[in-house]
């Protein structure tokens, strides 16, 4: 007898990865294929489309050999937001995706700010004009690789180019057009006044179906190529963020969930579009219907320890963590800036750099790993802070991500934030969000709460300890008077500081 399941694919920075859900909710196999960010210059951050692609075959195939007598009913999709993928009329990629976190658009991202100016930009969008955000990439090739742009007939985010390889279909949904500039929040739907205004072909643009809706079937080619079964329903699926907080069941308003993984992110749910006049966090759709979220976003989270992890002699983490929890909260008064390609929120600066500071003779390498993971938990609480104002308060959280994984992290977030912070499981976050999108979308459930009732349990509640409340204010305090300090040197020597090219 075979056994119904549903596929979660996230196309994410650092892997592919591939889970196999039971309509129970248990996961049956999971894979990933890793992958490189090529850095061809400073500022830069690219990948090939085609890697995905073979990355998301071979993790697939190898689901599928983990999974004998299983009928997958629906594939779902999750991926990095904002990755540019431009396609010519032959639907042929034309160069390396741009990915979220590359800066090379800051001239294009102040043009559009100039043009489109602050406060339309906020009713247009719900967000600011920042180099992550996709428009920004596409007028950059528009006004570097002019004979490319020429070329491009299709514009495509990350998992959308998968979706295409898979049932070529081109299509997107309103939680990954939400990070694209060009998306009206509001009325979920191509902004045709943010085209207009930049002189952007709304046409390149890929129709929007809901993330719960089928958005296209397994072709005959894509079947030869993964092992799926032909006619295999694949729905629109979700924005990482989104798929994460799906996965974690964080769909109502009032929730919050903290993303501990390449980036790191504070989202929470809201059931109107709300904005932030100082346009500091961002407000995306969420891939639940008539919600919203508000997110703030750390560019370098796991990204920051695994970059002192090799710097710092190519320990583990697990041995890095454990070194770094014999030392005391504050880090013998080692501070660190999280900056390393720039941050997003609260500062929107690309400029910004790493920073570790007041370390002295008696610094250890514990004291700078923890400095690094209290500095990653305060670019948090920053993002965090920024949402009360919009009203959300919560006394719990939920964490995702493999920070999340770690105890020490865990219950380092639980005193920072001074909240309780719940771990669900199954853990695999993003791509069970997209499972759980695709069991909605081919009818298993009616809805992804009903969804998340059926998969998720909670599995850890990590108390904040009130003990440490006081030093970590201090350290806290420490951190927020750093940047301020320090921002006029970022402009001036920020990029200049760059390491060398790959
Ligand atoms: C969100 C963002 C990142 C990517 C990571 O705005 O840029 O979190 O989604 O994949």
């Amino acid at each position: 007898m075979t056994q119904p399941a549903f596929l979660g694919i996230d196309v994410g920075t650092s892997s592919i990865k591939v889970v196999a859900v039971a309509a129970s909710g248990e996961p049956l196999a999971i894979s990933s294929s890793p992958m490189a960010v090529s850095v061809a210059q400073p500022g830069w951050s690219e990948q090939r489309p085609e890697e995905w692609w073979v990355g998301t075959c071979s993790a697939i195939k190898e689901v599928l050999t983990a999974i004998e007598n299983t009928e997958i009913l629906g594939i779902g999709l999750s991926g990095q937001m904002h990755s540019l993928v431009a396609l010519d009329h032959a639907q042929s990629v034309i160069r390396p995706a741009i990915l979220w976190n590359d800066v090379r658009s800051s001239t294009e991202a102040a043009y559009v700010r100039d043009k489109v100016g602050n406060e339309s930009l906020r009713q247009l969008t719900g967000n600011p004009s920042l180099e992550g955000f996709t428009v920004t990439k596409l007028l950059w090739i528009r006004s570097h690789e002019p004979e490319l742009y020429e070329r491009i007939s299709h514009v495509l985010l990350a998992k959308d180019y998968i979706r295409f390889r898979l049932t070529g279909e081109l299509a997107t949904e309103p939680s990954d057009a939400s990070g694209t500039l060009l998306f009206d929040i509001v009325k979920s739907r191509w902004s045709e006044e943010m085209c207009q205004i930049l002189d952007v072909d709304v046409d390149l643009l890929p129709l929007i179906i809901d993330s719960a809706s089928i958005a296209g079937h397994i072709t005959n080619d894509a079947s030869r190529q993964t092992g799926l079964a032909e006619g295999v329903a694949v729905v629109g699926g979700g924005a990482d963020n989104a798929c994460a907080a799906v996965g974690a069941g964080v769909v109502t308003p009032g929730d919050v969930l903290f993303t501990v993984g390449t980036s790191g992110a504070v989202v929470s749910p809201v059931d109107l579009p709300l904005t932030d006049p100082g346009m500091r966090i961002h407000s995306m759709r969420h891939a639940v219907a008539d919600t919203w979220y508000l997110m703030g976003v750390v560019l370098s989270a796991g990204a920051a320890l695994d970059w002192w992890r090799r710097s710092s002699g190519g320990t583990t983490f697990d041995e890095l963590v454990a070194e770094a929890s014999t030392v005391s909260t504050g880090s013998n008064g080692v501070t660190f800036l999280p900056y390393l390609t720039g941050e997003r929120t609260p500062h929107a600066d690309a400029n910004a750099r790493g920073v570790f500071f007041g370390m002295h003779g008696r610094t250890e390498r514990a004291h700078m790993t923890r400095a690094v993971m209290e500095g990653v938990s305060f670019a948090l609480r920053d993002s965090l802070e920024l949402m009360t104002d919009h009203g959300v308060s919560p006394s719990e959280a939920t964490a995702v991500g493999g920070g999340a994984r770690s105890n020490v992290w865990l219950q380092m977030i639980s005193d920072v934030m001074s909240l309780r912070i719940r771990t669900v499981g199954p853990s695999e976050g993003a791509p069970l969000g997209a499972a759980m999108l695709a069991a909605v979308g081919v009818g298993a459930f009616s809805n992804v709460v009903d969804a998340g009732k059926a998969w998720l349990t909670d599995l850890e509640m990590v108390e904040p300890d009130r003990s440490q409340r006081v030093a970590y204010d201090d350290a806290y305090g420490r951190y927020r008077s750093l940047y301020p300090t320090l921002k006029s040197s970022f402009a001036e020597h920020g990029r200049a500081t760059e390491p060398e090219v790959d």
